[in-house]
């Protein structure tokens, strides 16, 4: 059996919502709605819908200077990032965790006239918190362009509706503009997720539009100037350097904040358990009452793979292909949850975890597996306390 380790939609990532969480003291946020009329819960709500109660409790007990547009003044942007209690006794949840300096840094930048640029290997939040600054920031996470080989110059610029085109030749009404023009007209955040990504001559079409803040459309002899309180976020996977290099004139325009993977096993740990219980809640999965041994094998498996050595540092080891990332911890984690919930007798155990562990760690299936069988036989049989951990995965290894 296989199971898929990438994080899903179905993941709801952003709803760990304020109401759900019985220490927080915000109002609940309605359920948000789907807006076809047809009145259908969303999968996953948008972050500014289901962290509504804490991003409305942090604006109006912030009394300090906001710039331009902005929903919230930097220090309470950074307080929803990182939680916090406010003065009335609100609890705001984390939703980053990890330095506090690295989400000040990021903060600060988008009240420049530079670019935020969050760098990282695969799974280190660039995009959970790409889209939670532009909640803080502007309310709105949705003017986002997803950067692929694919990726086009009108996404990033304009297009066309070419019914009216043909019709009433070029206008203003005939114009579809990208989320980034709509970002620069009204002042607000624009999101362009994995920029490395976009062919270089796509990519160059920012230039402009960050060093000059404005879009030229020489079509109708106009351009759109960015109004105060326009920024972008973009983000960039590490292991994609030499796909697309930046080049560059484009990184000049950017201050770079690197989001690293998680320093220790605890903290590692520590995002885990805090997502999966998240994550639990809005697929509303019976609760499990302790998951923490799982999930304190898995992260530890996953940073010995990916730092090549046991945690004691004695034992040297190969690294299998994939990422391995907190991200991956946190679906095999999810997917064990769900099965011992929905299968099992309540209890998470080496069992539900360990076909995840299998199909996050085997995906080139020659040399992964050799890997993989290695380890499990030099170092899982070995440790003392986790004999059933090593038999639940003899089982789906064999
Ligand atoms: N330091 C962290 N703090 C909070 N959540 C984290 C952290 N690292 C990873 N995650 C979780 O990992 C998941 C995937 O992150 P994502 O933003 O998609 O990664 P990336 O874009 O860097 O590949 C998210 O659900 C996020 O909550
Ligand atoms: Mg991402």
């Amino acid at each position: 059996m296989s199971v898929s380790t990438e994080p899903t939609s179905a993941e709801a990532r952003g709803s760990g919502s304020a109401p759900a969480n019985p220490t927080s003291g915000t109002a609940p946020s309605p359920t948000p709605r789907a807006a076809d009329g047809t009145g259908a819960e969303v999968l996953r709500p948008h972050a500014e819908d289901a962290f509504a109660g804490e991003l409305a409790a942090l604006a109006a007990q912030d009394d300090r200077p906001r710039p331009v547009r902005w929903k919230l003044s930097p220090w309470a942007v950074a307080t929803y990032l990182l939680g916090g209690t406010l003065p009335d006794g609100t609890v705001i949840t984390p939703k980053y965790i990890g330095p506090r300096r690295i989400v000040e840094v990021a903060v600060t930048t988008l009240a420049t006239d530079r670019a935020l640029l969050l760098l990282g290997v695969p799974g280190t939040a660039k995009t959970w918190v790409s889209e939670h600054l532009a909640a803080a920031v502007s309310g709105d996470s949705t003017l986002i362009v997803q950067g692929t080989a694919g990726t086009p110059e009108e996404a990033i610029r304009y297009g066309w509706n070419y019914a009216r085109l043909l019709a009433h030749g070029p206008s203003r009404d005939a114009l579809v503009p990208s989320p980034v023009m709509r970002a620069m007209a009204e002042g607000m955040t624009a999101r362009v997720e994995e920029l490395t990504r976009i062919p270089a001559d796509v990519q160059d079409s920012l230039i402009t539009i960050l060093s000059e803040k404005t879009l030229p459309i020489p079509e109708l002899g106009q351009e759109t100037q960015a109004v105060r309180g326009f920024n972008l976020i973009a983000t960039a996977n590490d292991r994609d350097r030499g796909v697309n290099d930046l080049s560059s004139a484009l990184r000049r325009r950017f201050n770079t904040v690197v989001l690293p993977l998680p320093e220790s096993v605890e903290a590692e740990v520590d995002i885990v358990a805090r997502r999966v219980e998240q994550i639990g809640r809005s697929l509303d999965l019976p609760g499990v009452p302790d998951g923490a041994t799982e999930i304190r094998r898995v992260v530890t498996v996953f940073r010995e793979l990916r730092d090549g050595a046991t945690s004691d540092g004695r034992t040297k080891l190969k690294s299998p292909s994939g990422t391995l990332s907190t991200a991956e911890a946190i679906s095999v984690i999810t997917n064990g949850l769900a099965l011992a919930a929905h299968f099992g007798d309540g209890v998470l155990r080496a069992g539900d975890v360990a076909a995840g562990i299998l199909g996050a760690v085997v995906r080139d299936p020659a040399a992964d597996r050799v890997v993989w069988q290695e380890y499990l036989e030099a170092v899982v049989r070995e440790r003392d306390g986790w004999t059933d951990f090593y038999r639940a995965c003899r089982e789906v290894s064999a």
